[in-house]
């Protein structure tokens, strides 16, 4: 049936999905930010995703994806020193951050964190493990001796399916210096 409203057309042309979303990735803008000490300067759309800029167009790959809506964790970065789910952030929303990845952490050696989880046995396939040391770096950094509660909430944001995290937690107790309880 036609419509009555004498605007319809314009309305439709506006809201049809395929000409929107065609001019959305047409659009170009340039990307910078410092990820890993080194600045970056790339031309991309704005609906590129910072996990997608830092997998696909950097080709920096110890960043996992995996649920792709916040759930999981294994995409965790750092971004201002803060852990962010970089399946989550648009690319522009970091626009001048200073971004680490999990690659920045061990440019001059093995943090003590990846340390402590390789010598704890912190990890099995080793998906999550990525994500998991990102979240212990920055909770560290901002409190070097945390309780057993704030280590669990600081990785409340993480899921690990293979190692039932006992690993995972004695790992972290070990880059504390043993100062959580001493129950780990
Ligand atoms: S892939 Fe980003 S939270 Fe799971
Ligand atoms: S070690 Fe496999 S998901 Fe955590």
């Amino acid at each position: 049936m036609p419509s009555t409203n004498s605007n319809s057309n314009l309305n439709e042309e506006n809201l049809d999905p395929a000409s929107s979303a065609e001019a959305f990735t047409e659009e170009k803008f340039t990307f910078k930010c410092n990820l890993n000490g080194k600045a970056i300067s790339t031309v991309i759309p704005p609906s590129r995703r910072l996990l997608n800029v830092i997998r696909e167009d950097l080709e920096l790959t110890g960043t996992k994806r995996s649920c792709e809506i916040g759930r999981c964790g294994a995409c965790m970065v750092l971004v201002d020193g803060h852990p962010v789910n970089s399946c989550l952030a648009m690319a522009y929303q970091c626009s001048g951050a200073e971004i680490t990845t999990i690659e920045g952490l061990s440019e001059a050696g093995l943090h003590p964190v990846q340390r402590a989880f390789l010598e704890e046995g912190g990890f099995q396939c080793g998906y999550c493990t990525p994500g998991m040391v990102i979240s212990v770096v920055a909770l560290l950094d901002e409190n070097p001796h945390p309780t057993q509660a704030e280590v669990e909430e600081a990785l409340s944001g993480n899921i690990c399916r293979c190692t039932g995290y006992g690993g995972i937690l004695r790992a972290v107790n070990k880059a504390i210096g043993g100062g959580v309880d001493g129950r780990f």
